[in-house]
């Protein structure tokens, strides 16, 4: 999807053929993780065009179907005997096999989670130091009965007579189970042990190299225009202004919008940490203001959302209609003077994950929603520059601090667009907006203070703004507002589980916060999942 010759490669390039599970992403973060670029490629794409890309591997991805499943996803037969070297995972390992000429058959044994597998056979590739018995994730019904000719069986499990096979003369291999799930205890040392004695691949990926590397590229592709970008404080926007910045120095303006709805210290993260660690050129719009009057009476979730999105796009507009202008060739004018080059690129903090799930890498990805700047007039029409779209959210991290960038931003949990607008329930005002961030502070004081902060993926704090309760504090009585603290871990933000965090840190941020923020006598613990709950209240 994204041609190697635009990927930081590092040289050698693993393809992770995607037979259509979840285990794709997984496979190709943990041939990256070996320290080996890797790209994923759906099954439909041609094997010659695969082969063209002149992987260093080919790793076949699990799918959900049976081989021999009506509509089951092919694989053409060079895949597997153009000498590169392959390894077949659950469906492709099936897959592979019968395309070299093994058997697969439906045994009508199940093997789904927690196996033993025995290592068997002579000293080999795949396992080599490591223990004979070893547990593995499996998820299958079809088995693999006769391995391929000239393949080597190397494991069983008990519904699994053929588990694993290896063909070194040919670099073949393959394994019935998944190696990139954790709970297959050494399948992390078997795809080393693929790439590096299999394949023959010396790991040089790093954040180092890939930083330098998507530094010329972007020098590469925006030469001596100029570049424009919207920073948000979050990690993709701070790494890929960073990176940019990094490539085409002044050539870049950043425009940060501060909409007045971020948490407390956020904004000057942005405008003096951001800039002293990377010396951007940055255009910061006041707009709390605008988008305060905008949100004036305004009650419904969806509503501040649309309202917040299209004040976003608005200010961010006319912010670049004024970079364009100031930038346009006087020379044009009559002024005389030389023509300043055209701002014509917009960066975009795309990851990789964005690119994978819309399909494909050859158009622009979805931009994500409330930072969408797709809706700019057509008189303002940019060119995409994506430095970070081949990299993974931990990539970006390394990347970040390859850069310089400060571990404030690099380590932000996630926060969303909206930002506090969303999370005081009722209408937003400056008084709640305060209020909110007042207490927002103290619970991530706290909760860095007790080092949870990687341990949890995100602890909104939501000021339930319409209700009032009763408490004491000090001498009398009072009518205050209630918040929530809804700390949750999470991997992708699609599913979480409420963060079971210790008594005394929860005890410690209520004090502090009935204590310290006088409108609130309340504060609460959130512990729904998601589903039925959602992360944000709103
Ligand atoms: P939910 O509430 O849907 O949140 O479980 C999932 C993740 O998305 C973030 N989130 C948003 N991010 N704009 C954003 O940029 C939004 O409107 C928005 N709503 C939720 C949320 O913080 C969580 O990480």
């Amino acid at each position: 999807m994204i041609p190697t010759s635009q990927a930081a490669t590092g040289g050698d390039t693993v393809l992770v053929v995607d037979f259509g599970a979840q285990y794709a992403q997984l496979i190709a973060r943990r041939v990256r993780e070996a320290d080996v670029y890797s790209e994923i490629v759906p099954h439909t794409m041609p094997a010659a065009e695969m082969l063209a890309k002149q992987p260093a591997a080919i790793i076949l991805s699990g799918g959900p179907a049976s081989v021999y499943a009506e509509g089951a996803p092919a694989l053409e037969e060079a895949v597997v005997t153009a000498g590169v070297p392959v390894l077949g995972i659950c469906y492709g390992f099936q897959a592979m096999a019968r395309a070299l000429g093994g058997t697969v058959e439906r045994t009508g044994g199940r093997e789904y989670g927690q196996t033993d597998a025995t290592v068997a056979g002579p000293p080999t590739t795949l396992f080599a130091d490591q223990p004979d018995q070893q547990v593995v994730w499996m998820s299958h019904g079809d088995a693999v009965t006769a391995a391929p000719e000239g393949c080597v069986v190397t494991a069983r499990t008990p519904g699994a007579p053929v588990a694993a096979f290896e063909d070194d003369e040919r670099r073949l291999y393959g394994v019935q189970w998944h190696p990139e799930v954790l709970h297959s205890a050494f399948g992390q040392q078997v795809l080393v042990n693929f790439l590096t004695r299999g394949a023959g691949i010396t790991p040089a990926w790093t954040s180092s190299n890939v930083a330098q590397d998507l530094i010329a590229q972007v020098r590469e592709q925006v030469g001596e225009d100029r570049v424009i970008c919207g920073l948000s404080g979050g990690v993709d926007s701070s790494v890929a202004a960073a990176l940019v910045q990094q490539a085409v120095g002044d050539q870049l303006t950043c425009v940060f919008v501060d909409h007045g709805l971020l948490r407390e210290g956020e904004a000057e993260q942005v405008e003096d940490d951001f800039v002293a660690a990377t010396g951007v050129d940055l255009v910061v719009v006041d707009a709390k203001e605008r988008f305060l009057s905008a949100l004036a009476g305004v009650t419904d979730p969806e509503t501040k959302r649309k309202i917040i999105g299209r004040e976003f796009i608005r200010v961010f507009e006319q912010a670049a209609r004024d970079i364009v202008r100031a930038h346009q060739s006087e020379a044009g004018d009559g002024g005389g003077q030389e023509a300043d080059h055209p701002v014509r690129w917009l960066v975009q903090g795309t990851l990789y994950p964005d690119v994978v799930e819309s399909g494909g890498g050859t158009g622009a990805a979805n931009i994500k929603s409330h930072h969408n700047v797709g809706g700019l007039p057509e008189d303002l029409e940019f060119a995409l520059v994506e430095p970070l779209r081949t990299l993974f959210k931990d990539e970006v991290r390394q990347v970040g601090l390859e850069l310089g960038v400060p571990e404030g931003i690099v380590w932000r949990q996630p926060f969303p667009g909206p930002g506090l607008g969303i999370r005081i329930i009722g209408e937003v005002t400056a008084d709640r907006l305060e209020i909110l961030r007042r207490a927002d502070a103290i619970a991530r004081e706290e909760l860095t203070a007790a080092g949870l902060d990687r341990d949890i993926w995100q602890c909104p704090v939501v000021l339930l703004a319409d209700v009032r309760s009763v408490g004491v504090q000090g001498d009398g009585r009072t009518y205050g507002h209630p918040v929530v603290l809804r700390p949750v871990s999470s991997e992708d933000a699609m599913t979480a589980d409420w963060t079971r965090l210790p008594y005394d840190v929860l005890a410690r941020i209520s004090s502090r916060i009935t204590n310290e923020v006088e409108e609130v006598n309340r504060v609460t613990l959130d512990v729904t999942s998601k589903p039925p709950g959602t992360i944000e209240w709103e």
